[in-house]
């Protein structure tokens, strides 16, 4: 684990911890919270309590433990209200299914929810459960009403949970929740050193434990697709493609280590995406149409930045078997096109620009071709995109599943870059560079303006196939 790093020094913080089983790690949090130099105070459920007590947390936090929405401290103000006030963050670990549910909807049961609602400082949540409970709709809804208050979730890990089942639902490392915490309190959360030690694991990508020489991302919400979709056949099987999501992953290690808020919009991947990330997943292309769609609302895009690296099938099953297709009569496969995600995305932003003002996003788009980049200025311009990143899968380096690619950065005002074989990481940094570039130029763009090159809605070029963002590295169309 981490060693103590003084990332937190005086920092006021208060740690909630609600009615799951994990609740035990948080004494463990706490104390690691404490190393980092903070001083913290516990808000606890009635459940939480009926898990761990309130005993040990008093004791390591010197402070009474507040798990009563209805008590007053012993100066008389109310404790959630005090806590709400007098701290600089709120870590909300676990966070239970119902908590989640109740802080979605501003149900102020429990102190938890009641000094959330009332303060204006960072909250980071950190939930664990179940992983039918985790994966089903009403949280995830509930998890991305929280992402809409600007609330940092820190995604539950893939592993064997508490009933012995598997399944995505238990708390994520505590040392990611301590790095989300120095980061939104405006910490350089890589600037701790890394000792092999005990009994945290660390799951610290490169891009965290670099130094970063420039944070020209800071305070910017770069939002990336990655992997490759899955569209279901039936409940066993599915049309889907070899992008590992290395590409994408690649450009939020990059953009996270410069600064920037990152929410990558996963798909199928074969590498685990970098800690800090916001992450929602999304296993085919209506889920990741969906995806974008909640950030990209008629108010305008929330975001600063958009990479849709992602590989989304273009073309899906015309329909799905409830249950698995027995292989007596064979089976012929009748498929539909995908929607055109970077079209119709560039095309919602460009519209709510129109109507609400605002500034418009940097929006990238990636494009595999196999033989010849000659159509990629075409998609550039019909997609309305800043960038389009083409490669050539077929060449050696620079397929599916690789660490290198070999791309073209093709731009509305320049002229193409063919750069050489790279890391994917050294491609997301070049990128990254001219992101920022575009970044500060668009910086005074006037409110609903519409960048000169983009065209209207539905241009695409006839006889194209539907969109989809091609991996460089693991790109498509
Ligand atoms: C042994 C046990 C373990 C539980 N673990 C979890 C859990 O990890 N996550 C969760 O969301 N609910 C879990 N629950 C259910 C919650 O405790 C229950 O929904 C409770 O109402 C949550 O209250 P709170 O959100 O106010 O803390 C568990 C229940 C039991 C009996």
């Amino acid at each position: 684990m981490r060693e103590s790093g003084g990332r937190l020094k005086n920092r006021r913080i208060a740690l909630g911890i609600t009615g799951s089983i994990a609740a035990y790690k948080a004494v463990e949090l706490l104390r690691l919270f404490q190393n980092e130099g903070a001083d913290v105070r516990c808000l606890m459920t009635t459940s939480a309590v009926e898990f761990i007590g309130t005993l040990t947390l008093e004791t390591l936090s010197g402070r009474p433990v507040d798990s009563d929405v209805l008590s007053l401290q012993g100066d008389g103000r109310i404790g959630h209200i005090a806590a709400a006030h007098d701290v600089e963050a709120i870590v909300v670990a676990p966070a239970t299914a119902h908590w989640l549910g109740a802080m979605a909807h501003g149900l102020a049961g429990d102190p938890i929810t009641a000094a959330c609602l009332a303060t204006s400082v960072p909250v980071v949540v950190a939930p664990a459960m179940d992983g039918g409970m985790f994966s089903h709709p009403a949280t995830q809804a509930n998890v991305a009403r929280l992402r809409e208050f600007g609330y940092r979730i820190v995604e539950p890990e893939t592993g064997v949970l508490a009933s012995g089942m598997t399944g995505q639902g238990r708390l994520a490392s505590l040392n990611r929740i301590v790095d989300a915490t120095v980061e939104v309190l405006g910490g350089d959360a890589s600037s701790a050193p890394i000792v092999a030690t005990s009994t945290v694991a660390t799951s610290t990508s490169p891009a965290e434990s670099r130094t970063p020489a420039r944070r020209d991302l800071a305070g910017r919400h770069v939002v990336v697709t990655a992997g490759g979709t899955a569209e279901p056949i039936d409940p066993v099987r599915f049309v889907g493609n070899r992008s590992s999501g290395k590409m994408g992953m690649a450009v939020a290690e990059d953009a996270l280590a410069r600064g920037a808020t990152v929410t990558l919009i996963l798909g199928n991947h074969s590498v685990e995406p970098p800690a800090l990330c916001n992450v929602t997943r999304a296993e085919t292309a209506a889920e990741m149409q969906a995806a974008l769609r909640a950030l990209t609302p008629p108010e305008g895009p929330r975001f600063d930045v958009l990479v849709m690296a992602a590989a989304v099938a273009d073309f899906r099953p015309r329909t799905t078997s409830a249950t698995k297709i027995g292989r007596e009569g064979g089976m012929t496969l009748e498929l539909e096109a995908t929607p055109d995600l970077l079209a119709e995305t560039a095309e919602r932003v460009r519209d709510s620009i129109r109507t609400a003002g605002g500034r418009r996003p940097i929006l990238v788009g990636f494009a595999a071709e196999t033989g010849s980049l000659e159509r990629a200025p075409e998609k550039l311009r019909a997609k309305g995109v800043d960038f389009l990143v083409a490669n050539d899968v077929a060449e050696p380096g620079s397929g599916f599943g690789t660490d290198t690619n070999k791309v073209t950065i093709f731009s509305r005002d320049a002229e193409p870059e063919d750069l050489p074989l790279l890391s994917k990481l050294e491609v997301a940094e070049l990128l990254l560079d001219r992101i920022v570039v575009r970044l500060a130029a668009a910086g005074g763009a006037a409110k609903g303006e519409v960048p000169a090159g983009e065209v209207p809605a539905g241009e695409a070029p006839a006889g194209e196939a539907p969109a989809g963002e091609a991996p460089a590295g693991e790109a498509k169309r």
